[in-house]
């Protein structure tokens, strides 16, 4: 599907497979869900917005309640629950002690097989996060509305800092920790942060890694644009054991736990915080320019991912959750911390990589700790399948539901996830969303409403998308014509702008479909979500994928324009361009295109320092699959790439009618390419 401006979009080499048969709700997952009012949406029905939203507030413990639901008097800048106040790590820690505080909050299993799971409980959790908060604002002198840089691996600590940072009223920037130093350095940069929190390695399929030398470097980084980072505190993955080579730097850096001690048995007064205070930033890729972030706020982000845990993951107290993701991701934070912990349930953080030392892994650990609930990703699925087809047969467990994010999921996955990681007795919530929205927009409610693989399903409770056409007219259910999704209402887990550019965060998200700027009234403000879509009689809605310059590899966003610019700095480097391409495993994997400048010839020794470049500059998950150099790229008599073309070629498709291209011949040059390269590998 175009967008209009003839530029290249990852739908366009989307998924379009059948329309597929329904799969009814499981029967005992219907019996015990959260959600089986069937009147659920009549009770959301849009004349009742915002007021439906009451329902999400509930679910919190406030210092004071709210006047407003939503103020939507600045548009598209909503706040919500306003005049309320309230604390998330209250909410996640403090209110579960009376009645559970024995209970297991925090699994950490280690990448080891060899290494004992930890149980946090609630109570050990509260400690930590008390003597953490301590520390951080009596010995650091951190208050609240500062900026925390974050950049940490799947370790507990990482969970304990958030939580700290939010009992203080600190803003935490968690990056994630694959990421390079100099993302971490643009982040620190961006968000102010004078404090950077870190480790001193991890351990990633049997391999120690030394994460150390990232801090080094990225404090190097920001001091080259003139920012300071006063102090780099760290954890040590080995407590009282510093394995990092690279040394501690005099003034600067602190091992958390040689100072922590002072402040044992301290108690923090969670600061009281305005619903519509900042509890965090989460940095994402856009059509442009460096990432962005999303500025999450206290009482909507808490109360929808609370909501949405509830009602769609179906988690209660007694459940025992894994999600795999990183919670260096939106994902992490609203379903390993914020949600599970918030509703009182025990969630899984995971240090290793799924199929290590085999595929098996993740189902010896569902029996080991009666995991029922997985939420984990298409690419994750498709690995273990392809490593481990039969693996899940062989261990007993039971998985009350499973979820699926970031990707669409090819149906012929689906049917795997569900016949054998499933074993045909767990409900599926195919879940739709992005980093700016905090919570779920689209998913099937599992025990009301039948899956349907591939689909995500309706708009969950409260939310209620639509599909426009270019031209801003809406395209109606059944057409199986493509189109933009939108969301015609707010939310309260919607960002609340993008830190420290507000016009970035009207133009991006809302100029488009805007009736009218001047307008008071939200139904005025379709949030545009960059995604391509498609809906069904039935009301389902299929993503197709993104619509602009950003692309999606393992449900990790990249921006097209970040891995361009990284390739422009290697030096003989004209021009670049990235194309989206299909991958067995990830989904869609990066390619570039780069053109030499003149006199400079091609080397195999120029791709690998493009790819290097990549690498240092983002990290290795945006590493492509191929350079190809190429004499010219593709372009319109304007002088505009065309990366539609290219990706056409990539992916083995016809590029369609290139004659009114500057240089249409270049187009079978650059083809004849690829494919004498492609048939050389098969
Ligand atoms: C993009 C957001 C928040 C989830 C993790 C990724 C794609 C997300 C699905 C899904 C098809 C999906 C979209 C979206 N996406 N979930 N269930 N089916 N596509 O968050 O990094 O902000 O990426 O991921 O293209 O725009 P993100």
């Amino acid at each position: 599907m175009a967008d209009g401006s003839g530029e290249v979009s990852a739908s366009e080499i989307a998924v379009h497979w059948q329309e597929e048969e329904y799969y009814p709700p499981p029967p005992d997952f219907v019996a015990q869900a959260n959600l089986t009012d069937p009147k659920v949406s009549e009770r959301f029905a849009l004349e009742n917005f915002p007021d439906y939203y009451h329902e999400f507030g509930d679910l919190l413990d406030w210092y004071k309640p709210w006047d407003t639901v939503l103020d939507s008097t600045n548009p598209p800048f909503w706040r919500w629950f306003v005049g309320g106040e309230l604390n998330a790590s209250y909410n996640c820690v403090d209110r579960h002690l009376a009645g559970s505080k024995n209970k297991t909050a925090l699994y950490f299993i280690p990448d080891s097989e060899d290494e004992p799971i930890e149980a946090i409980t609630y109570q050990e959790l509260y400690v930590r996060v008390n003597e953490f908060a301590a520390y951080l604002r009596d010995g650091i002198g951190l208050r609240r509305g500062d900026r925390v840089t974050v950049h940490l691996p799947m370790l507990a600590e990482l969970a304990v800092t958030m939580l700290a940072c939010a009992r203080l009223g600190v803003i935490h920037s968690v990056v994630f920790g694959g990421f390079s130093a100099q993302a971490c350095a643009d982040r620190i940069v961006d968000s102010g942060s004078s404090v950077l929190i870190t480790s001193d390695g991890y351990w990633r399929a049997g391999k120690w890694i030394d994460h150390k030398e990232k801090a080094d470097q990225a404090c190097d980084l920001a001091a080259g644009e003139d920012h300071r980072v006063e102090k780099v505190l760290i954890w040590e993955r080995h407590r009282g054991q510093y394995r990092s080579e690279h040394p501690l730097v005099e003034g600067r850096d602190v091992v958390i736990d040689d100072v922590i001690g002072e402040f044992r048995g301290q108690r923090v007064e969670p600061e009281h915080m305005r619903a519509d205070e900042t509890l965090f930033l989460m940095y994402t890729s856009g059509s442009t320019g460096k990432p962005k972030a999303a500025q999450h706020s206290t009482g909507g982000y808490l109360s929808y991912v609370t909501a949405m845990s509830k009602l769609i993951l179906d988690l209660k107290p007694t459940d025992v959750y894994w999600c795999m993701a990183d919670i260096g991701w939106i994902t992490g934070h609203s379903f390993i911390v914020y949600g599970p912990l918030s509703l009182g349930a025990s969630s899984i953080i995971y240090e290793g990589v799924p199929n290590h030392p085999d595929a098996g892994r993740p189902w010896r650990i569902a029996e080991r700790l009666d995991v029922n609930i997985l939420h984990t990703s298409p690419t994750a699925i498709r690995l273990l399948r392809k490593d481990g087809p039969e693996e899940p047969k062989k261990y007993k467990y039971h998985f009350k539901l499973m979820v699926t994010v970031g990707e669409p999921i090819e149906p012929d996955v689906w049917r795997w996830y569900y016949n054998v990681v499933g074993q045909q007795e767990s409900a599926i919530v195919d879940t739709w969303w992005q980093t700016e929205n905090g919570g779920f927009l689209c998913s099937t409610v599992p025990a009301l409403l039948p899956m349907k693989p591939g689909s995500a399903g309706p708009g969950v409770p409260g939310i209620h998308p639509v599909i426009y056409d270019n031209e801003g007219n809406e395209v109606p259910a059944g057409t199986g014509k493509g189109g933009n999704i939108c969301i015609r209402n707010p939310w309260p887990g919607s960002m609340m702008g993008i830190w420290g550019n507000p016009d970035r965060y009207v133009a991006t998200y809302y100029a488009r479909y805007c009736k009218d700027r001047e307008s008071k009234d939200w139904r005025d403000w379709p949030y545009f979500a960059g995604d391509g879509a498609m809906l069904a009689s039935d009301g389902y809605f299929r993503i197709l994928g993104r619509i602009d310059d950003v692309i999606n590899v393992a449900g990790h966003r990249l921006g097209t324009k970040e891995l361009e610019s990284a390739a422009l700095m290697v030096p003989g480097v004209a021009e670049a361009a990235v194309v989206a391409t299909r991958d067995e495993i990830k989904g869609i994997m990066p390619e570039i295109f780069v053109s030499l400048a003149p006199g400079v010839s091609p080397s195999e020794e120029l791709g690998r320092r493009v790819i290097d470049s990549i690498v240092r500059e983002i990290g290795p998950i945006a590493r492509p699959r191929k350079v190809w150099l190429v004499p010219d790229l593709p372009k319109t008599r304007s002088g505009k790439i065309m990366r539609r073309v290219l990706a056409s070629v990539s992916n083995r498709e016809d590029v369609g009618d290139v004659t009114s291209l500057a240089n249409p011949e270049i187009v079978e040059q650059i083809r004849e390419m690829v494919q004498a390269e492609r048939l050389g590998h098969t």
